[in-house]
C-alpha cells in the first residue's frame, strides 16, 4: 500500500516537473518566437547588412542568450540592447555582458518587445517568426524613425520589400521611410 502510493507521488511529481518543462520551452513561442540562437557567422552578416557602426543603437527583439547585442557591441563598438521574455536566457545574457565587462554599452532588458518603447533604436534585429514579423509590422512602423535599419533573418515581412536581401543566407534589410530607389537607386517602397 505505502509502495503504491510512494509511486503515485513519484508518477504525480514527475507528470507536474514534466508540464512545468513544456511550458518553459513553449511559452516564448506563445510570446513570438522560440529560442533557436542565430549563428555566429549570420549575426556577423546582419550586422554587416544593416551597417552598424559606432553611434548605432542596436534593438535586438527576442534577444535569447545576447550574441547578437554582445556582438554588435564588441565588434561594431555600437551600443545595444536586447529584449528578453525567457527569465533564464535573460539571466544568462546579462551575466555574459557583466563578465565581459560591456555594462555600459549593453543593456538587457527582461520582458516583451511588444511592450518596450523601441524609438531609440537606430538598427533593429530579428529572427522571430513570420507570425511575429507581421504582429510587429505596426510597432515598427509607428515608432522607429525615419532612416532606422530592420534587419531580419529568416522571416520577411509581408507586404513590405526589403532594400537589400541575401537570398543564400536569408537575411533581409528593410528602412523604414527610405525606398528602395533611395537606398540603391533603383525602385519602390519598403515601409
Ligand atoms: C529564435 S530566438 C533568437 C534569439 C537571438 N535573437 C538570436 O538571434 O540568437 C527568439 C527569442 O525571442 C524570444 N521571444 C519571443 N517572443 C518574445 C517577446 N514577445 N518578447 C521578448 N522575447 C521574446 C524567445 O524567448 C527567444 O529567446
Amino acid at each position: 500500500m505505502l509502495i503504491t502510493s510512494q509511486i503515485i507521488d513519484f508518477i504525480t511529481i514527475s507528470l507536474i516537473i514534466f508540464a512545468v518543462f513544456m511550458l518553459w520551452i513553449f511559452w516564448s513561442d506563445v510570446l513570438g518566437a522560440g529560442f533557436e540562437p542565430t549563428s555566429r557567422k549570420i549575426v556577423k552578416n546582419m550586422l554587416e547588412m544593416a551597417r552598424v557602426e559606432a553611434g548605432d543603437v542596436v534593438y535586438d527583439l527576442g534577444s535569447g542568450d545576447g550574441r547578437i547585442v554582445i556582438e554588435a557591441a564588441r565588434s561594431f563598438n555600437a551600443g545595444a540592447v536586447g529584449i528578453e521574455a525567457d527569465p533564464l536566457r535573460f539571466l544568462w545574457s546579462k551575466a555574459k555582458v557583466l563578465l565581459l565587462g560591456l555594462q555600459n554599452q549593453v543593456d538587457i532588458r527582461w520582458g516583451n518587445f511588444f511592450r518596450e518603447d523601441i524609438s531609440e533604436a537606430t538598427v533593429v534585429t530579428l529572427f522571430l517568426s513570420r507570425k511575429a514579423n507581421q504582429n510587429l509590422k505596426r510597432k515598427l512602423k509607428v515608432e522607429l524613425q525615419p532612416g532606422t535599419r530592420v534587419v531580419t533573418y529568416y522571416w520577411k515581412f509581408n507586404g513590405w520589400k526589403p532594400v537589400q536581401e541575401d537570398l543564400k543566407n536569408h537575411i533581409y534589410l528593410y528602412v523604414v521611410g527610405q525606398t528602395t530607389r533611395e537606398y540603391h537607386l533603383k525602385g519602390e517602397n519598403t515601409f
